[in-house]
């Protein structure tokens, strides 16, 4: 290796959130689309990546020529496998690198490859020669069908591990599985979710903001992006020859932080908070005003709780409209959509309202709860009611396709 690389060789990182972009949002010169950008994510790889990046070119040079780069993304490796690639980059200018000096990790190493990429499909794949390079061709064939992904899966036909111990066999059906647990509506669409290599459509992650975890990459575009169509295929995950897997004990705890981390998105737990804090000034606003109507106003009790009541139920819709769900009513402008929004919303209150006094006569003349706490589990259960049915008819994303 000769010791000419200069900074010039490197293309820079991309910073910020994990954020994929619209290719002519950006205003970066040079951002013509290309159809494919590849991620080479490395960490020590030195040995494998001259052979890797050939014959990945000799399988795209047939089915994509001059219309794909490779982007190697390594993270600083001792053995200067960016050297290496920043080598190669003279020789073949499809060939792009990023070293990383401050993050670290595969996940993240593959996005912000993304990030820096002009590509129509945006793909990833090992850098140490265990995913075959000629899959890429099946892959692509998904691609042109008409997928928004094409995975390369170890568990279809003509798929498999070449000489996996037992021990690593078991480990990684585990994991599986309990992703299949944890989150069933994601882990269930695809036979081999570990994977980690694949193309997706970059229209299918437009404007998602990823925060990934470790190693499993896919979990996270499977969870987050819009993908509806998905093509497999199968391949035989090759033995290492060089070098050495990355994988730890750490590995494994991340992913199952990851899932946590994927569940929660997934319930918009941070939505519902809004929602219950929305809910709780809602609490405030009936006493205040029922104490107003009865103090000054000389109202009858029935007709100043229903003012109560409606006064703070507008003000629950209120924050609502333009925090809870912000993100949702702001691609639904104009007083006509709020008007039905919040007239869903009184329906939805109301039918909230009837289960409250059912469940109450249900806690405490049936089961004998004391009243007081059969009115908390009420109201809890009642919050939970309000805010599904709110999330699933007033503040619906219409599945329309963009
Ligand atoms: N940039 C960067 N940063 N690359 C990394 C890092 C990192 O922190 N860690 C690993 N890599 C690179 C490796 O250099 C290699 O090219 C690739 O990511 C995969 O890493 P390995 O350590 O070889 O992983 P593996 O073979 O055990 O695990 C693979 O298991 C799946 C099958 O279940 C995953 O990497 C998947 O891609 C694969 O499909
Ligand atoms: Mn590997």
């Amino acid at each position: 290796m000769s010791q000419n690389v200069k900074l010039e060789d490197l293309i820079p990182v991309p910073t910020g959130i994990l954020r994929i972009n619209n290719l002519f949002l950006d205003r970066q010169i040079n951002r013509k689309s290309i159809e494919l950008s590849l991620i080479i994510p490395t960490y020590n790889e030195s040995k494998n990546i001259e052979q890797l990046i050939q014959i990945i070119i000799n399988t795209l040079d047939r089915i994509v020529v001059n219309q794909y780069e490779l982007i190697v993304v390594d993270d600083n490796s001792p053995d200067f496998t960016w050297k290496f690639a920043a080598e190669l980059s003279h020789k073949y200018s499809q060939v792009k690198v990023i070293r990383r000096e401050s993050e670290k990790g595969l996940a993240t190493a593959t996005i912000r490859g993304w990030q820096a990429a002009k590509g129509q499909v945006l793909g990833v794949i090992d850098g140490d020669l265990q995913h075959p390079p000629h899959i890429l061709t099946r892959l692509w064939q998904e691609i042109e069908k008409g997928a928004d992904i094409a995975i390369a899966s170890r568990n279809l036909e003509g798929g498999g591990v070449s000489e996996w111990s037992i021990a690593r066999r078991f480990l990684s059906r585990g994991a599986q599985m309990l992703g299949l647990l944890v989150l069933p509506e994601v882990m269930g669409r695809i036979s081999d979710p570990m994977s980690g290599y694949f193309m997706v459509r970059r229209d299918a992650l437009l404007g998602k903001t990823f925060n990934p975890l470790g190693y499993k990459i896919l979990v996270e575009v499977m969870a987050r992006g819009n993908i509806r169509w998905i093509g497999e295929v199968g391949y035989i995950f090759q033995e290492r020859k060089t070098g050495e897997s990355k994988v730890t004990h750490q590995q494994y705890l991340e992913y199952l932080l990851h899932l946590i981390r994927l569940r929660l998105h997934l319930w918009q737990i941070d939505r519902f908070i809004r929602f219950g804090v929305s809910g709780f000034s809602g609490v405030f606003i009936n006493l205040a005003v029922l104490y107003f109507l009865r103090e000054f106003a000389d109202l009858g009790l029935t007709r100043s709780a229903i003012i109560a009541a409606e006064i703070a139920i507008a003000n629950n819709f209120f924050w609502n409209d333009r925090w809870t769900f912000k993100d949702i009513s702001s691609n639904q402008k104009g007083i006509h959509n709020r008007l039905i929004r919040f007239l869903k919303f009184n329906l939805i209150c109301l039918s909230g309202l009837i289960l409250n006094i059912l469940l109450l006569n249900i806690l405490y003349n049936l089961l004998g709860i004391n009243e007081y706490i059969a009115n908390i589990i009420a109201i809890a259960i009642i919050t939970f009611w309000n805010y599904w049915f709110n999330l699933k008819l007033s503040w619906r994303t219409t599945d329309t396709k963009k």
